[in-house]
């Protein structure tokens, strides 16, 4: 039976401890795809460094974070293949490889790299690593032969140009690689406490380690509707962060609840805010506990990571041997 599922890959640059917006835009679809997919999810270290080239000190850290926060949330070692990008060099052996029958046109043409060459100002991106951050996420997914990519919006141009270099392999060297689909995650809007997307470079955001005064703080000095100056100003639900929270969080009563009191004044922001708290609390309580349970235990995320790194370097070295005697390089 186990040899019937669907590989299902999926990674996540290292961006140390994860918020809430990391746990329902990626993680709970990651956790749910357990049970039903033989699953992959990795560090994707290399790829930090296609910004982060310039400042390399805390990547390793960040990764032994992020992977302690995907075990405390609910990924399971038993179940997917946990590991880091880099320590699997085969990965950088097809990005190569891959690189040689990639156009340059595909890469100057995907809308994700224009859009970050106009956002990313403070720092020069003009680099062949960011040009070809296409290829190494290509080299990443193909090289287990995964057929479902989760992702979020942002990151389908990439699967889908890992689907074009896949059958432009496949033309030349013959049917190796299986094309994978991206399965777009249907990510709920979650602000930060600012309005704004929820991100840890921003300041803005709650994150999976917060303690339960401190969400109770941030969640109280949330930005709401700017109409609600004072607590007799009615509101609209739907101009208030707080409100797409509640939309996450909240069952349809006190949705119904929260909506009715805002648009009448019947209720403050702060009444409004109570059942958030406790809602955000209530999920993060089991999560803190078992992270603090994970960082007691200072070896446990390296042996998941080895364990993990050993499954998927097999996988790698087996699709490699498979490649190399394509493209008669055996
Ligand atoms: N580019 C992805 C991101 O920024 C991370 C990533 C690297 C990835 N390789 C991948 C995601 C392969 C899915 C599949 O989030
Ligand atoms: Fe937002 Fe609730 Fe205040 Fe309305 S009452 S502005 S929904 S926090």
């Amino acid at each position: 039976m186990g040899k019937q599922k669907k590989i299902v890959l999926s990674g996540m640059r290292p961006s140390g401890r994860l918020h809430i917006g990391h746990l329902h835009g990626a993680l709970t679809n990651w956790i749910s795809m357990q049970e039903d997919y033989d699953c992959y999810f990795f560090s994707a270290d290399w790829h930090a460094l296609t910004t982060e080239y310039a400042d390399t000190g805390s990547i390793r850290p960040d990764t032994a974070e992020m992977i302690a926060d995907w075990l405390a949330v609910g990924l399971d070692p038993d179940k997917s293949v946990i590991f880091v990008q880099s320590h699997i060099k085969e990965h950088a052996e097809l990005c190569l490889l891959l690189s040689m029958i990639t156009p340059v046109p595909w890469l100057e043409r995907n809308p994700t790299y224009k859009e970050q060459r106009k956002q990313i100002r403070d720092r020069d991106l003009s680099t062949h690593g960011f040009l070809g951050y296409p290829c190494l996420q290509a080299a990443d997914i193909i090289i287990y032969r995964a057929h479902y990519v989760p992702v979020g919006s942002d990151q389908v141009p990439h699967v889908e140009l890992t689907r074009e270099i896949a059958r432009r392999f496949n033309h030349f060297y013959g049917e190796v690689f299986p094309v994978p689909e991206p399965l777009l995650t249907k990510v709920p809007k979650i602000p930060g406490t600012d309005g704004r997307k929820m991100s840890k470079s921003y300041g803005n955001a709650i994150t999976l380690a917060d303690a339960p005064e401190e969400i109770k703080q941030k969640l109280s000095t949330m930005i709401t509707d700017p109409a609600r100056k004072r607590r007799t100003d009615p509101g609209d639900p739907d101009k208030c962060p707080v409100y797409d929270l509640h939309r996450v969080y909240s069952a349809p009563e006190t949705l119904k609840w929260a909506a009715e009191g805002c648009c009448t004044a019947g209720i403050g922001c702060l009444e409004c805010k109570a059942p958030l708290i406790e809602a955000v609390n209530g999920e993060l309580e089991p999560i803190r506990e078992r992270r603090a349970r994970i960082s007691a235990d200072p070896g446990y995320v390296s042996q998941v990571i080895a364990a993990g790194d050993a499954r998927a370097k097999k996988e790698a070295e087996q699709t490699m041997r498979a490649v190399r005697e394509a493209m008669k390089l055996d």
